[in-house]
């Protein structure tokens, strides 16, 4: 079994933030979610976070143990304490890694753990992931005798030569978990910061003739620490591509990936479109061969196939296939609209119900109403669905004419098949094959 510790418990003062920094978000995500998915990708399957008391009240939502950490003393410090609530185990692996790095990959997790067991690494204490980076930095230096990592030495403590140095430690580390309880337990504060550093613990196990194994990234943006907004947003640029790649790979047309805003665990069918300055985001599930945008923005949506959002709102309701939607609706609160509907210009819809061939075309409000299969609303109807005190409901049967500017006071039944003038303030119940009109609506003669 395969442990992880992240390191979270730093308050992360240059976000300028009442929030630690580890929830900041990245795609709708915190920053900590993307570590702990991409260490359990990598098998880990015991993950414990040492948190700062703040972020020990959010932890739970992350599914995962923490410590706490009461004071920060370094991340050495930080290990300690981890290590101190696990139970040790013989021949076990420990991961360490940080929480503020959202770009890290399963990938390069499970080369980090695979390099303590690889033949190359055959007794190894330590497996530490390296990084070519350009200068100048605030990484910890590498510094090797020959081709051997011999120790880390953070910028601080660093001679000019060592800053010159382009390899630095990414502050990714697998260890060999009796030897890491060992090393750590001789870590010293005797630095610039006085702090216990976990880097300190290279030295240590090269002093006493362990073998430090470094595992060499290609690709500087895996390892970025996010230690300000500046970094946050490069970290969303660069996950947001990520996303927008996957799904083009799977077979969405993407048109301009910097200008579309996705989140993980979305759906999205092959052949969908997605227009310029749309989002979806909060597990939205889209079907095929639906166009989304420009303007289009998508949240908790479930889209069936063939379904057309352009410059609307969809949040937290469902489309069935072959819908269309805007330009300029919003459609809100668990609205469920089936096949074949058609929700025009500046309509908005709530808590509704839209059975198959609904047409709202124009102007209207809709909330609190269900609408039976192929009627028509006019233009400009209103659901007057709040007396003051509480939301009523409207019911509309199907096949019905609701003419232009129709009020309905809910709460109110417009039976099957009936008919409402232009301009009707419908107070009463409409009978099944009823024609009304005027305010208050009245009967017509019949035809
Ligand atoms: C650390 C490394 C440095 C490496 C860099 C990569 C050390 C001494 N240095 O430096 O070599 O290049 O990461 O990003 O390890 N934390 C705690 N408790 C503490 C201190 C820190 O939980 O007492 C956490 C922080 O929240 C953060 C992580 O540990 O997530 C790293 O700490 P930070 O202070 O940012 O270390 P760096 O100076 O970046
Ligand atoms: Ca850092």
């Amino acid at each position: 079994m395969i442990r992880a510790i992240v390191l979270a418990a730093g308050k992360g003062t240059r976000m300028k933030s009442a929030r630690s920094k580890v929830l900041h978000e990245v795609c709708g995500r915190p920053m900590l979610w993307y570590v702990i998915r991409a260490l359990r990708g990598a098998g880990v399957e015991e993950v414990l976070v040492v948190v700062n008391d703040e972020l020990q009240g959010e932890r739970a939502r992350f599914g995962v143990a923490g410590v706490l950490q009461a004071e920060q003393l370094g991340t050495g410090h930080a290990v300690k304490v981890a290590l101190d609530e696990l139970p040790p185990r013989q021949g076990g692996r420990v991961v360490v890694a940080c929480g503020d790095m959202p770009l890290v990959t399963q990938e390069l997790l499970r080369g980090t753990i695979g390099t303590l067991d690889a033949p190359g690494g055959q007794g190894a204490a330590m497996a530490l992931v390296t990084v070519k980076m350009p200068l100048p930095s605030n990484f910890g230096r590498i510094v090797r005798k020959g081709s051997d990592v011999e120790r880390i030495v953070e910028v601080r403590d660093a001679t000019p030569a060592e800053l010159a140095i382009d390899e630095m430690n990414a502050g990714i580390y697998a260890f060999d978990e009796a030897a890491l309880r060992d090393a750590v337990t001789r870590l010293r504060p005797d630095n610039a910061q006085s702090e216990y550093y976990l880097t300190d613990t290279v030295a240590d196990f090269v002093g006493s003739g362990k073998r430090v194994a470094p595992v060499v990234a290609t690709d500087h943006l895996h390892v970025l620490g996010i230690n300000d907004r500046v970094e946050l947003a490069e970290a969303r640029r660069e996950m947001n591509a990520r996303l927008c790649a996957q799904h083009m790979r799977d077979g969405v047309t993407i048109v301009d990936p910097e200008a579309t805003y996705l989140e993980p665990e979305l759906e999205i069918g092959a052949d969908t479109v997605i227009y310029p300055n749309t989002s979806v985001s909060r597990l939205s599930q889209i079907g095929g061969a639906c166009t989304l945008g420009p303007n289009a923005r998508l949240s908790n949506a479930r889209l069936g196939d063939r379904v057309t959002v352009r410059e609307s709102v969809v949040m937290d309701s469902s489309i069935g296939s072959d819908v269309n939607v805007g330009p300029f609706a919003h459609l809100r609160g668990e609205t469920v609209v089936a096949e074949r509907v058609h929700i025009g210009n500046f309509v908005e819809i709530k808590k509704s119900k839209l059975a198959r061939g609904v047409k709202v075309s124009h102007l209207s409000y809709l909330g609190d109403a269900s609408v039976g299969e192929e009627t028509n609303v006019g233009a400009g109807t209103i659901t007057c669905n709040y007396d003051g005190t509480k939301k009523n409901e409207t019911t509309i049967g199907s096949r019905v004419s609701i003419g232009s500017n129709t009020s309905l006071v809910a709460p109110v039944t417009v039976g099957d098949d009936a008919l409402t003038g232009a301009g009707s303030v419908v107070t009463k119940d409409v009978p099944e094959g009823e024609r009304v009109a005027g305010n208050p609506a009245r009967p017509l003669p019949k035809k």
